[in-house]
This record gives C-alpha cells, sequence and structure tokens, in this order.
C-alpha cells in the first residue's frame, strides 16, 4: 500500500507540473528566452532612404486593391497578382493564429488603407540586364499608397518592398506603417551561385529559390550547370551531352522546357540567368559523349584509361565549341554567359605526348599557362563573335589570357584569407577589368552557430583601389555549390543565411551593424516561412508565429 500511495503522489505532482507548464503556455512565450526579438514590418534589405513613422493603416483583404495608374504589362499585372496573394496569403491565414485566442476588446482598428496605386512611368523591357533601372519610390499616407517606377524592374523591388511593410498585429490584422521610402540598388548584380552537377537540383527547388531571391532583391541567377560529376543540361545538338552524362538521363536532367521555364519565371522577377559553362577544365562529363574532345592522361608512355581538361591543341574542340556556343547564346537571353575557367590542372596536359608536340610548335616552351591562354582565347573569340559578353573566374587573369574590355572577373579564391582576395580585386580593376566578389561568401561552408554577421561584414569595396577603381566592381555573388546540397536541403542552407550577402549588395555601405540587422533578418526569416520557404533559424533560440505552416 505504501508503493501505491507513493505512486498516487508521482501522478499528482506530474499533474500539477503539467497544468503549470500548460498555463505557462497560455501566458506566451518568455521574450527574455529568445536570443533575438523580430522587427514588425521593417524592411529587407534595407531601403536606401526609409522613413516610417508611428502612424499605423490597417488592409483589409476584401477591399484592399493593387491598382497600375502608369504603364503597363504583362509582367506588371502578374507581379500584382502575386503580390496580393504574398501579402494577405489567402486561405491560409488562419493556420498561424489558430493557437492565439483573439479577444474582441484587442482588435485593431485604425484608418483602413484603400488602395496601393503603381505608376510605372516607362513601357516595360521584355529581358532584366546589367543595366537595369531598380530605383523606386514608395510612399504609404492615409488615402493611399503610391509606388512610382520608371521601369518594370523597379516596380518589382518596390511592390516586394511594400509587401514587407504590411506585417500582423497578434490579432491577425494586416497593418501597415505610415512610410516614406526612396530606393535603389548599391551594386548593380547580385548573384546567387547554384550549383546542379555535383547534386541534381529538381526544377520545383530551382524555381521556389527564384521567389527566395526575389524576396531579398537578388538578380542573377548563376547556374553552374554542368560539372565534372554531370551534364544536366539537355543540348538541342548534342543530346549525347546529357544522355551519357547526366546521372540519369531521363529523370535528372533539365530539358529545353525546363530550362525555357526557368527562364521565364526568373524573368518576372527581375532575375537574370547567367549559365556557366565551366571550362577546359571541370569538364569530365562532357567526354563520353565527344570523343576527342578530353585530353587523354599518359603514365610511363601509355594512355592510362584517364582523362584530363579538354583539348585546345585539337581544331575539332573548336569546331565542337562553336556550335555548342552558339546553342547557348540562342538559349539563354542574357547578354553574359560564364565561361568559368577555374582550376585548369596541367598534370595531363604535361603527360600527353600531342600535347608536348604542339607546345613545341607553338614556341611555348613549357609555359603551360600559355595552352590554357590559347584555348581561352579561343573561346572567348567564339563568344564575342556572337556579340555576347562573358564572366570568367579569376584564374584566367592571373595565368595572363588577353580578354576583351568588357570582361567580367569573378574573384573566389582564398575566403580564407581576406588579405588575397582583396589583392586580387585591386589587380583585376587595376586593369581596368569589371570585377565581382564571391571569395567572402561561400554559403557552402557551414558551421555551428550563428554565422551570417560574418557575410554581412564583408564589402566588395574593402580594397586598396581609386575610386574609378571600387566603380569597376559591379557586385558580386554568394555561392552554393553542390558537393553536399541537392533538393532536399539547398533552400534551408541558404536562407537566410544569403540575405545577408543580399543587403550587402542593395543597402548603403554605412548600414553595418549586426546588432540593428538582427531583429530585421529575424523577421524577414519568419517572413519566408510565411510564404512557404523552409528557411533556417537565423539567430538562435526563438520562434516564429508562422512556422506550422511551411510545407
Ligand atoms: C509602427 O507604428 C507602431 C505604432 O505606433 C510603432 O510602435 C512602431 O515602432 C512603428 N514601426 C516602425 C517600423 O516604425
Ligand atoms: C587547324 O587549323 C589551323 C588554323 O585554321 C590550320 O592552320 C591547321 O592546318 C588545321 N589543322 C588541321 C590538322 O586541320
Ligand atoms: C560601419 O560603418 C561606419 C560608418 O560608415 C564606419 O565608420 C565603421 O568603420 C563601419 N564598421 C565596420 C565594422 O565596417
Amino acid at each position: 500500500m505504501a508503493v501505491v500511495g507513493k505512486l498516487e503522489l508521482l501522478i499528482v505532482s506530474a499533474l500539477l507540473l503539467l497544468t503549470a507548464c500548460y498555463s505557462n503556455v497560455q501566458r506566451g512565450y518568455k521574450t527574455t528566452l529568445k536570443s533575438v526579438a523580430s522587427s514588425e514590418g521593417k524592411p529587407w534589405p534595407i531601403p536606401q532612404l526609409y522613413i516610417p513613422t508611428p502612424t499605423t493603416y490597417t488592409l483589409n483583404s476584401d477591399s484592399f486593391k493593387i491598382n497600375p495608374t502608369g504603364k503597363t504589362c504583362d509582367t506588371l499585372v502578374a507581379a500584382m497578382t502575386r503580390y496580393y496573394n504574398v501579402i494577405f496569403y489567402p486561405g491560409r491565414q488562419n493556420d498561424a493564429l489558430r493557437f492565439k485566442p483573439i479577444s474582441k476588446s484587442k482588435l485593431t482598428v485604425g484608418t483602413e488603407l484603400p488602395y496601393l496605386n503603381v505608376n510605372l512611368e516607362n513601357d516595360c523591357e521584355i529581358y532584366p540586364s546589367l543595366d537595369m533601372d531598380e530605383w523606386y519610390q514608395l510612399f504609404v499616407k492615409s488615402d493611399g499608397a503610391i509606388l512610382t517606377a520608371r521601369s518594370i524592374w523597379g516596380a518589382l523591388r518596390g511592390l516586394e518592398t511594400f509587401s514587407q511593410l504590411v506585417y500582423q498585429t497578434p490579432d491577425g490584422t494586416f497593418t501597415i506603417n505610415d512610410t516614406k521610402i526612396e530606393d535603389y540598388p548599391r551594386f548593380s548584380h547580385r548573384g546567387l551561385l547554384i550549383d546542379t552537377s555535383r547534386h541534381f537540383v529538381p526544377k520545383k527547388i530551382l524555381l521556389q529559390n527564384l521567389d527566395a531571391m526575389a524576396y531579398n532583391k537578388y538578380n542573377v541567377f548563376h547556374w553552374h550547370i554542368v560539372d565534372d560529376q554531370s551534364f544536366p543540361y539537355q543540348s538541342r545538338h548534342f543530346p549525347e551531352l546529357s544522355n551519357l552524362g547526366a546521372y540519369d538521363p531521363h529523370t535528372h536532367v533539365y530539358s529545353q522546357q525546363d530550362v525555357a521555364e526557368i527562364i521565364e519565371y526568373a524573368r518576372q522577377r527581375g532575375i537574370r540567368v547567367i549559365p556557366e559553362f565551366d571550362t577546359p577544365g571541370h569538364s569530365e562529363s562532357w567526354g563520353p559523349a565527344i570523343p576527342g574532345l578530353l585530353t587523354p592522361c599518359y603514365k610511363s608512355g601509355q594512355p592510362d584509361g584517364s582523362y584530363g581538361p579538354i583539348d585546345p591543341t585539337k581544331n575539332s574542340t573548336y569546331d565542337f565549341l562553336k556550335v555548342i556556343v552558339m546553342e547557348w547564346t540562342k538559349v539563354f537571353p542574357d547578354k553574359y554567359v560564364h565561361l568559368g575557367g577555374d582550376e585548369v590542372s596541367f598534370d595531363c596536359w604535361k603527360s600527353n605526348p600531342a600535347v608536348t608536340q604542339f607546345m613545341q610548335k607553338m614556341g611555348y616552351g613549357t609555359d603551360y599557362s600559355k595552352l590554357e591562354q590559347y584555348y581561352m582565347q579561343n573561346i572567348l573569340n567564339i563568344v564575342s563573335s556572337d556579340q555576347d559578353g562573358y564572366v570568367i573566374w579569376q584564374e584566367v587573369v592571373d595565368n595572363g589570357v588577353k580578354v576583351n574590355p568588357d570582361t567580367v572577373v569573378e574573384v573566389w579564391k582564398d575566403r580564407h584569407n581576406p588579405a588575397t582576395y582583396k589583392a586580387e580585386l585591386s589587380k583585376v580593376t587595376g586593369l581596368n577589368l569589371r570585377a565581382l566578389l564571391s571569395a567572402c561568401w561561400y554559403l557552402n561552408d557551414i558551421s555551428y552557430g550563428v554565422d551570417w554577421p560574418k557575410y554581412y561584414a564583408c564589402d566588395p569595396h574593402d580594397f586598396q583601389g581609386t575610386d574609378a577603381q571600387k566603380k569597376l566592381v559591379i557586385g558580386g555573388e554568394a555561392c552554393m555549390w553542390g558537393e553536399y546540397v541537392d533538393g532536399t536541403n539547398l533552400i534551408s542552407r541558404l536562407w537566410p543565411r544569403a540575405s545577408a550577402v543580399a543587403e550587402r549588395l542593395w543597402s548603403p555601405k554605412q548600414y553595418n551593424n549586426t546588432a540593428e540587422a538582427a531583429p530585421r533578418i529575424e523577421e524577414h526569416r519568419c517572413r519566408m516561412l510565411r510564404r512557404g520557404l523552409n528557411a533556417e533559424p537565423a539567430n538562435g533560440p526563438g520562434f516564429c508565429k508562422y512556422e506550422m505552416q511551411v510545407n
């Protein structure tokens, strides 16, 4: 009997404990235990000029209207519908609120904001470009909100900002503060590299990622589409490339239709798609489809069965490249293509007797960077004869290849040593070439803890150089290399870490205070959850009232 008594006591205390916990839940979370309290209705990235006031208006999803009052086009009409849904997320509003009962007395009352007028001043351009105008002005006033933009791209950015100003009070009321904004980006190229070769990334995830990019005002999807490991791009002229080079020729490929859909989805969001076809290294997956393209490596005077970079000595190499380059420039409407050119290993070229012979004939001696230069020069000529511009990795310039004055050089090397990439930025811009920085933004590198402040602190203008040199830095790119990333973790690994880079590339340089940014990135992460993206926590312990609705 004594034993049962103790048991009963245990059960009663357990019940008491549960009740205590339950009433704690009822009282709500303990703010002090959250690492960072979220802001409310503050935009990310922060606009150039942002003047919020304490006056608030309410928005009624039944009567609120987004009206075009200037020029209009399909891109704008689609964006207005999209942003209405982003703001009010019809059909799902109650999910977020179901564990917070509304008390009638607490219902927000206030002046209702009746409309957002979108005054687009110029005809829509079809495709975004490096020179696109992303300027906009946004006034939220008692009689209505007015968004003014010169170009469709500015209108898209302004709609995004407007959607971020709207927040929900605890009773669920959509609310916005009286605000004045004037905004434009600090850098014109704000890119995100996704690698779809080390792992295939399904189209659905790439589209979702384009949404995330639009929510962060990124404007370039750098598609590192093929590499050594696989060739998922389904070519019109050389279908064997993906038939023999993809992980699976049916399920792990991007058809022409997929590519077109991705480009269109990006275009609608003001995002350029720049494909990267990295050569002459990083091209093993091309080998099976194009016999003779890769250099056979030799050991003790015999081919050892392995292959190195593309064989630069053969005319057939350039005949092939002419056709495939012409195809890329047709398929991808952007003026720029990324030609790679990084990490070319010379060992295989050195081992091959035919290459050695060619070196002698050309008078290169044993300087294999001259051979690389010969290759890059040829492919650059092919691309520029198609009137396209190109981006290349820094090694091409480091190896002394002569490039066109309008070449863009991407600086990526030595992310663990800022002095090195800063020196490289000085060097590249000193040659009067335009530069992109990605060295400090390799987001595939992960570690335990809060890491976005590290990305936030890196600034593309922090190097030795004249004002003219600084102007040649057109932006930067966050990179997500795919060795350990596929469709299962791409979104959560990128967001909101890539948001830190987005603000660095868009907002004024002086926004460098992590303590100011933390509540906003906390809110922005929660906002992305509300919009259906499984963005990971940004700042340590905390919660987001919308996290229950991530699919
Ligand atoms: C919006 O207005 C509320 C109520 O006056 C105020 O507490 C809040 O700080 C304002 N938000 C911003 C971003 O200024
Ligand atoms: C390769 O092209 C070059 C330049 O057009 C030409 O001089 C050479 O004869 C060609 N070689 C072969 C083997 O066709
Ligand atoms: C942040 O910006 C301010 C103002 O431009 C500057 O004085 C300060 O050195 C910057 N801090 C860092 C860590 O870059």
